[in-house]
């Protein structure tokens, strides 16, 4: 759902790699509240850690990828290409109606 200041909340699957963590982190900094989808919680909190650490007041949490794409009202898929379908069909079900992009 859109937060407080109607900016729609940013789901990235695979949020974790170098383009979905440079995409989090730039849109942390533009404000948005940023959900990092990950298969591993450590991971994921390093990186809700990072920009954190660079980005003042950051809105971004973790969650395993079915959660983060339920939380999300825009959806980025950044996992490797060859992984892109399985991680599709692991969230489909949270993906009605929603903006979808992919990295
Ligand atoms: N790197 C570039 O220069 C570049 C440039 C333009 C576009 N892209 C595209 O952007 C996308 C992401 O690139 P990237 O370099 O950030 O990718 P990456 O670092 O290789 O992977 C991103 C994340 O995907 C998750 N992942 C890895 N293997 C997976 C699997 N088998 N199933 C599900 N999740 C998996 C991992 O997250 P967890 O382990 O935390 O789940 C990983 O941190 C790709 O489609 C790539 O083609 C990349």
């Amino acid at each position: 759902m859109a937060n407080e200041n109607h900016k729609p909340v940013i789901a990235i699957l695979g949020g974790t790699g170098a383009q979905g963590s440079a995409l989090a982190l730039l849109c942390a900094n533009a404000g948005y509240s940023i959900v990092i989808g990950s298969r591993s919680s450590q991971k994921a909190l390093e990186v809700c850690k990072r920009i954190s650490a660079v980005v003042k007041h950051a809105n971004v949490s973790y969650e395993d990828n079915q959660i983060a794409a339920e939380k999300g009202d825009v959806v980025v898929l950044s996992v490797p290409y060859a992984s892109q379908r399985s991680t599709v069909e692991t969230v489909r079900a949270a993906l009605d109606g929603k903006i979808i992009l992919k990295n």
